[in-house]
């Protein structure tokens, strides 16, 4: 026994909690106590674990990993003020969003403006500082993965796909109307969002589309006029769900250009 002992070298013991996850700190005048008073709190290691943890299952794609709200420039030239405000109500809604019950953020804007950007710096200081679940998806992945779960012989929808997409505390949802709209696709979309609705979740969704009625609905121009225009986010989701869009989401515009298109001189991709 005592020949085949291992020498290891001490196993890192955190040394504000030593292991037991757990800290004392002075409980301050304000619990009317004296300042000798001290209470337990959760340790920064395991907050650290747990935003870890989260981090993974957040599914954050590789190719958006640098994003932060703290690297998010609006100050280059010609920056379109739109991106300061945007990221002033980005850093906001991170610090203090209440995931039960806060409308989310719709991110307008063409392509290459920074709204997946901006909805990953979000989510990534929602785990990291605060400690709340998060999801991201890219629509189009999302409506695949879900068509690929379904189960023909029984007709239904394995719930393994929904289930977190339902449950997260905040979703993103990644260039909503990317996918051509077909008649299972607005099912589909309308049970995620009403579900998140219903259960007064937060969502933040991402769009290249004007946020403008589909053709045809009432307030929208003139057929004749709709068949030169680009397509609407009305055109792509249906009225139905643009309308509960708004009730949903606080609305964010990005305007401008293609940020990667200022810097490819710049070795910027
Ligand atoms: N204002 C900005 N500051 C820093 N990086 C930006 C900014 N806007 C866009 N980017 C970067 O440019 C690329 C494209 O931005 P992205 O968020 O994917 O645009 P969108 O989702 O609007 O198409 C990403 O690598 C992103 O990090
Ligand atoms: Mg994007
Ligand atoms: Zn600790």
């Amino acid at each position: 026994m005592e020949g085949s002992q291992v020498i290891k070298a001490p196993a890192e013991v955190c040394p504000l909690c030593e292991g037991t996850g757990w800290k004392t700190v002075a409980a301050g005048p304000k619990t009317g106590g004296s300042t000798n008073d001290r209470r337990v709190t959760r340790c920064d290691c395991r907050l650290r674990a747990r935003g870890q943890s989260l981090m993974a299952a957040a599914r954050i794609p590789r190719r958006y990993e640098h994003c932060e709200l703290s690297n998010y420039d609006t100050d280059f030239p010609a920056a379109h003020p739109s991106l300061e405000e945007a990221h002033f109500i980005a850093s906001g809604f991170a610090k203090k969003c209440d995931p039960r019950g806060d409308k989310g953020l719709l991110i307008i804007g063409k392509i290459g403006t920074g709204k997946t950007h901006l909805a990953v710096g979000i989510i990534k200081e929602l785990i990291v500082n605060r400690g709340i679940p998060c999801l991201f998806y890219d629509y189009r992945e999302l409506l695949k993965e879900i068509q690929n779960s379904y189960n023909s012989t029984v007709q239904t929808t394995e719930l393994g796909v929904l289930r977190p997409v339902f449950e997260t505390d905040v979703l993103v949802l990644d260039e909503l109307g990317a996918v051509k709209p077909t008649e299972w696709v607005w099912d589909t979309v309308s049970l995620i969002l009403n579900t998140r609705y219903n259960d007064n979740r937060t969502t933040i969704i991402t769009t290249n589309f004007d946020d403008q009625p589909a053709a045809g609905a009432a307030g929208s121009i003139s057929p004749a006029r709709a068949a030169s225009r680009g397509e609407t986010l009305g055109d792509r989701i249906g009225e139905r769900m643009r309308s509960r869009l708004h009730e949903m989401c606080r609305i964010v515009t990005l305007e401008g250009t293609d940020f990667r298109q200022k810097f490819r001189n710049a070795n910027f991709r």
